[in-house]
């Protein structure tokens, strides 16, 4: 049967791969399970959403815009003006925002909009930062261009490092997929960081797309976003979206609700393909992500109860590991060494399961996987399964 090309190319999912390590193997403990492998929210959404829900359920019968309602994308372009200071009206709900069901979907689609069959006479290049949420690839490939990875290591800050990508790539590129704060590191790309790569983007003519779906589970400092960049930099959101979602800012993974936002060219357009592939959200769904956005108590709450969890992982493995507490996301980056031997060893000793660092980077420069080192654990559980967990830990490793 033909297939898609393309489909070669794509490496294997990282809980696949996760999967065939660990499953053939035993616990030697009778402790119970502790997955903390998946990046899963263990939170419960706030009762705003189930009470949306409800009041919307004389609408299931409605076949949902795509864009989103109206009221979901004011509140979306209200939320994004409050959360980034941008100026009142900046942003209009009509051209500058699309509704998502969730941002993964959404990252996917936005490659087949972007790339083309050639840029600067050759074939097209995504950029990806190393490692990297699977999707950025997964996009890339299937759209045709060549996923091109940029070590994101201690060295750099575990950012890309800009000013090391050559000219050649920058000129082929017709897409850059930045995460901030970073997924699994937690780095907080900076507002000066955000400008540069804006300008990269305008110079070489390729779309910055931002992918801010942790932007709300932060430490200390809120993360700036690519469209308070823009707003710095002048130039209108030329060049730039930013992907958002309600998974991890309510806890609530299954609603599937997420959007796009900003060059009002690249939206208008993708509207267009989306109205051909893309996945519509439920009306009552959207209702209840509007009331989401507009409440920040809930969130607020959500932030402190990560931090809560970032202190116990701070009492438990400050010192080791090469732990650092991450500014933003809620995802410890440990440095074990041997990042697959590591995950089976808590496995086997612990019935902890945890993601070799490798599994979410490639080994693309210099044949160096910059994950390999290391393990991904989400600290989403509750703080009694949380220290529990920890204390396995550090006596396995
Ligand atoms: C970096 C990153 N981007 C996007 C997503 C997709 O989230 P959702 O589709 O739930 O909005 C995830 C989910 O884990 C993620 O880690």
């Amino acid at each position: 049967m033909p297939f898609n090309p393309n489909l070669e190319d794509l490496t294997d999912y990282p809980f696949e791969a996760l999967r065939a390590l660990l499953n053939p193997v035993t616990p030697r403990v009778n402790d119970e399970i502790i997955a903390m492998s998946l990046g899963e929210p263990q939170h419960q959404p706030p009762p705003l959403l189930a009470e949306t829900l409800a009041a919307h359920a004389h609408e299931w019968n409605r076949y949902p815009p795509m864009a989103g309602t109206p009221e979901l994308r004011q509140a979306i372009v209200d939320w994004l003006t409050r959360r980034y200071n941008l100026a009142t009206g900046a942003l209009d709900p009509e051209r500058h925002v699309a509704a998502l069901a969730g941002t993964k979907e959404g990252l996917y689609l936005f490659a087949s909009l972007v790339v083309p069959r050639r840029k600067a006479g050759r074939k097209p290049v995504v950029l990806c930062p190393n490692p990297y949420y699977l999707v950025y690839n997964g996009a890339a490939t299937m759209a045709g261009a060549d996923p091109v990875f940029l070590d994101a290591t201690r060295d750099n800050q575990f950012l890309p490092d800009l000013d090391a990508i050559p000219a050649e790539t920058l000129e082929r590129c017709a897409l850059f997929y930045l995460c901030s704060p970073a997924n699994p590191q937690g780095t907080i790309a900076s507002l000066d960081y955000l400008k540069k790569a804006i300008r990269l983007a305008r110079e070489y003519d390729f779309v910055l797309a931002a992918d801010e779906c942790y932007a709300e589970i932060y430490d200390q400092v809120p993360p700036p976003g690519a469209l308070e960049a823009c707003q710095g930099l002048g130039g209108g959101f030329d060049n730039v979206v930013v992907f958002h979602s309600l998974s991890k800012r309510s806890s609530a993974a299954g609603l599937r609700s997420g959007f796009v936002a900003g060059d009002p060219t690249l939206v208008g357009q993708f509207k267009r393909l989306r109205d051909f592939g893309g996945c519509q959200v439920p009306v009552p769904v959207q209702a209840a992500a509007a009331a989401l956005w507009r409440d920040e108590a809930h969130v607020i709450e959500n932030r402190a109860r990560y931090r809560r969890k970032f202190d116990l992982a701070e009492a438990a493995f400050a010192g080791r590991y090469g732990f650092y507490r991450p500014a933003g996301g809620f995802f410890l980056w440990l440095d074990v060494g041997d990042g697959e031997q590591a995950a089976l060893r808590l496995w086997r000793d612990a019935a902890i399961r945890v993601l070799p660092g490798g599994y979410t980077a490639r080994a693309a420069n210099a044949g160096v996987n910059p994950g390999a080192e290391y393990i991904r654990l989400a600290i989403a559980h509750d703080e009694a399964t949380l220290d529990a967990a920890f204390a396995r830990i550090r006596r396995v490793l």
